[in-house]
C-alpha cells in the first residue's frame, strides 16, 4: 500500500532523463499500490518543490502541466492509499516542513503519531493535514536542526521514536546530495545505476533504468547518493545490503497489447505456470526444490502444516489443502493470517508453516509467520516477489515464477501459487515416501501439460465473455463448488465482488440445503464448478444433484465442467467446457473462465478493471 519513489543522479545522467521523469515513471509502475493521491518534491538552486493532488496519478499529471517543475536531479515521489486522514489534496504526500525545505513522504501507519503529535502541538508546532506522516516530518526536521543538518543521522533520531510501520523518504533542501530512507515492517528497496540511484516501494519502481538492486533489512536507515548507497542499522552501527538482479524486465510490467494488466495477466497464466513448474528436477526425474534451504530430513519429521494467507491466496491454500493432504497424508490446516495469532494456536517444531503471499509484503501474514517462529515453527514461503520481506524473514522460500503482477485482483499469481503448492506436496510426497516415483512423474507430467490446456480455455473466452456482457446488471450471483472445486467458487466470487462491485458469494455446494438455499429465486445467477467425472464418482454425481436442486429453484445454472462431461448440459444454461485433467489440477482450469467472466463484465461496465475502488495491492497495514 502506498508507492514511493526516490531519485539522485549526476547532471549527466539527468540531462538524459531528469530526475522529475524518473519519479512519474515509478509513480506510474507503481499506482497499483494505491491511487487516491499522488505526488512529488524535487530540489534545486536551493528550494524544494512539490506538486500533490487528489485521485489518481493523471491528476498529478495534469497539475505539473498547468504548473511545471523547474529541472531537476534529486527528488521523491508517492502514490498513496489512505489511512489517516481524508484522501484529499492536504493529506496527500509529500509532507513539508523546517521552512519548506524538507520534504517527507510515507507508507504504514505510526501507531504512536497521537502521542507524538500531542507533545509537539504543545511546543507550539502546527499541522497541515490529519496524516501521521506530518508527524514524522517534523520530528525529522527538529532533528536536522539539532544535528547541524545531517538529514541521516535525523532520520534515524526520528525512526527510533516512531512505532508501527513505516517506510519513510526525506530530501532536504539544505542537503540536496542525498536521498534519505528508513524502514521498519514495510517495503522498500534501491536500485543501483551508474551515477545515479534509486529508491522503490518495490523494484517496478526504477525497472526502466536497472535491474541491479539491494534488499535492506528490518530497522535500517540508508543514504543514496550519486555514487555511493550506505545503509545503518537504527542504533547507528553500519549495514550490508543483499544485491540481487531483478529477472525480468520492463517489458513484463506492459499492457502487452491488452486493454488493461487484469487482461494481460489472466493471458500470461499458461507461462506464469510453465515458468513455475521450470527446473523442478533433476536428470533422472526426481523432485529437487533448491530454494527450500530446509533440512530434508526436517521435512519429513513434520507432523502437521499450517497454511497462511488472505484473499486470493487464502483460496490457493485451500487447493493445496486438498493436494498435500493427498498425496503427503499430513495434515494441514488453512487459516486466514489475520485470525491465526489471535487464537493461541497449537504449534511447535514439527509444524511446518507454509505462507502464500504474491507481494510477501502483506503484514497480517508477515505477522503471523513472526509470530509462528516466535513460537519454534518452521516457515516457509510461497512468494512472486524476490526480495520481499515475508521470504526473507522465512526459512525457506519456494518463488513462483508469474512475473510482475500489476492489476489489483490477483490472477497469474494465483495459478502460480497453486503450482508452487503442488510442488511442494509431491516434494515431501517424495520425500516422505508416500507415493511412488512413477505416480509422481504422471502427475508431474500432467502439470506440464496445463499450460496448453489453460491456453485453449483462454482461445475459447468470447463465449465467456459474451454472457458478462449479457449478464452485466444481474445485482448478484452466487458460485457453487466441491472439493477443489470450492475455493474455485470462492475465488470467482471475490474476483465478480472486487472488480465488477456485483454482491457475490461461493460457497460449498453441500453446504447449500444447510440455509443459502434460500437465497434462491426466479433467475438468480448460480455458477458451478463441477468436478470431473473420471475422480470420485459421488462426488460428481452430488454436484450434478445440486444443479437440480438451484434450476427446480428458478435459477440460472451455469456450469464450468470438464469437456466431455455430459451429464451437467440439460441443468445448465450455458456449459464453459475445460479440458480433462486429474481432479486435483482442475482449479487451475476451472478458475480461468471466472477470471475472464469478472473481468469482462467489469469492463462492460464501464469499471476500472485494474484498479477498483478502495482497494490497493499490497496490503502492508494490518
Ligand atoms: C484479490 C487479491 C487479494 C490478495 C491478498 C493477499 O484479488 O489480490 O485478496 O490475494 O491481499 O495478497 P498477497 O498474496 O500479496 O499476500
Amino acid at each position: 500500500m502506498c508507492g514511493i519513489v526516490g531519485y539522485i543522479g549526476l547532471p549527466e545522467k539527468t540531462s538524459q532523463h531528469g530526475a522529475l521523469d524518473v519519479l512519474l515513471e515509478g509513480l506510474r509502475r507503481l499506482e497499483y499500490r494505491g491511487y487516491d493521491s499522488a505526488g512529488v518534491a524535487t530540489v534545486a538552486s536551493g528550494t524544494v518543490s512539490m506538486r500533490k493532488k487528489s485521485g489518481k496519478l493523471a491528476n498529478l499529471l495534469s497539475e505539473i502541466e498547468a504548473e511545471p517543475m523547474t529541472e531537476a536531479s534529486v527528488g521523491i515521489g508517492h502514490t498513496r492509499w489512505a489511512t489517516h486522514g481524508a484522501p484529499n489534496d492536504l493529506n496527500a504526500h509529500p509532507h513539508l516542513a523546517d521552512g519548506d525545505k524538507l520534504a517527507v513522504i510515507h507508507n504504514g501507519i505510526i501507531e504512536n503519531f497521537a502521542q507524538l503529535k500531542a507533545k509537539l502541538v504543545s511546543t507550539g508546532e502546527t499541522f497541515a493535514s490529519e496524516t501521521d506522516t506530518e508527524v514524522a516530518a517534523k520530528l525529522i526536521a527538529q532533528h536536522f536542526t539539532a544535528t547541524g543538518g545531517d538529514l541521516t543521522e535525523a532520520m534515524r533520531l526520528a525512526a527510533n521514536q516512531l512505532e508501527g510501520a513505516f517506510t519513510l523518504l526525506a530530501v532536504h533542501a539544505d542537503q540536496p546530495d542525498r536521498v534519505v530512507a528508513s524502514r521498519r515492517n514495510s517495503p522498500l528497496v534501491v536500485g543501483l545505476g551508474d551515477g545515479e540511484n534509486f529508491l522503490g516501494s518495490d523494484v517496478s519502481g526504477f525497472i526502466d533504468f536497472t535491474r541491479e538492486a539491494v534488499e535492506l533489512e528490518q530497522d535500517q536507515v540508508v543514504t543514496i547518493t550519486t555514487d555511493d548507497v550506505a545503509i545503518i542499522n537504527f542504533d547507528g552501527s553500519p549495514a550490508e545490503g543483499k544485491r540481487f538482479s531483478v529477472n525480468w524486465d520492463a517489458a513484463a510490467a506492459e499492457k502487452g497489447g491488452f486493454g488493461t494488466f487484469m487482461e494481460k495477466e489472466i493471458h500470461d497464466q499458461p507461462k506464469a505456470v510453465e515458468d513455475t513448474l521450470l527446473g523442478r528436477t533433476d536428470a533422472s526425474g526426481r523432485l529437487v526444490l533448491d530454494e527450500l534451504r530446509i533440512d530434508p530430513e526436517e521435512l519429513k519429521n513434520i507432523s502437521k502444516i499450517i497454511v497462511l494467507a488472505c484473499g486470493t491466496s487464502a483460496y490457493a491454500g485451500m487447493v493445496a489443502k486438498y493436494a498435500i493432504e493427498h498425496w503427503v497424508r499430513v495434515p494441514v490446516e488453512v487459516e486466514l493470517s489475520h485470525e491465526f495469532r489471535y487464537r493461541d494456536p497449537i504449534i511447535d517444531d514439527s509444524t511446518l508453516i507454509v505462507s502464500l503471499s504474491q507481494s510477501g509484503e502483506t503484514m497480517d501474514t508477515l505477522m503471523a509467520v513472526r509470530y509462528a517462529k516466535e513460537q519454534g515453527a518452521r516457515t516457509l514461503a510461497i512468494c512472486n516477489t524476490n526480495g520481499s520481506t515475508i521470504p526473507r524473514e522465512s526459512d525457506a522460500v519456494l518463488y513462483t515464477h508469474a512475473g510482475p503482477e500489476i492489476a489489483v485482483a490477483s490472477t497469474k499469481a494465483f495459478l502460480a501459487q497453486i503450482t508452487a503448492s503442488y510442488l511442494l506436496g509431491l516434494y515431501m510426497a517424495q520425500l516422505r515416501g508416500k507415493l511412488f516415483q512413477g505416480e509422481i512423474d504422471d502427475i508431474l507430467a500432467d502439470l506440464h501439460k496445463i499450460p496448453g490446456k489453460i491456453q485453449e480455455v483462454l482461445d475459447g473466452g468470447e463465449q465467456i465473455r459474451e454472457l458478462a456482457r449479457e449478464m452485466a446488471q444481474a445485482p448478484s450471483v452466487l458460485f457453487l463448488g466441491r472439493h477443489v472445486g470450492y475455493p474455485v467458487a470462492m475465488e470467482g466470487a471475490l474476483k465478480l465482488k472486487e472488480i465488477a462491485y456485483i454482491h457475490a458469494e461461493g460457497f460449498a455446494a453441500g453446504e447449500l440445503k444447510h440455509g443459502p438455499i434460500a437465497l434462491i429465486d426466479q433467475g438468480q445467477p448460480v455458477f458451478v464448478v463441477v468436478p470431473s467425472p473420471h475422480g470420485r464418482d459421488s462426488l460428481h454425481a452430488k454436484v450434478v444433484s445440486n444443479i437440480q436442486e438451484v434450476r427446480a429453484r428458478g435459477a440460472k445454472t451455469i456450469t464450468v465442467a470438464e469437456a466431455g462431461d455430459a451429464d451437467v448440459v440439460d441443468y445448465s444454461e450455458q456449459v464453459f467446457y475445460v479440458p480433462e485433467t486429474q481432479p486435483l489440477l482442475m482449479p487451475l482450469l476451472t478458475t480461468v473462465p471466472l477470471q475472464i467472466f469478472a473481468c469482462a463484465l467489469a469492463a462492460e461496465k464501464g469499471y476500472d478493471v485494474d484498479q477498483p475502488r478502495n482497494l490497493a495491492k499490497s496490503v502492508t497495514v494490518e
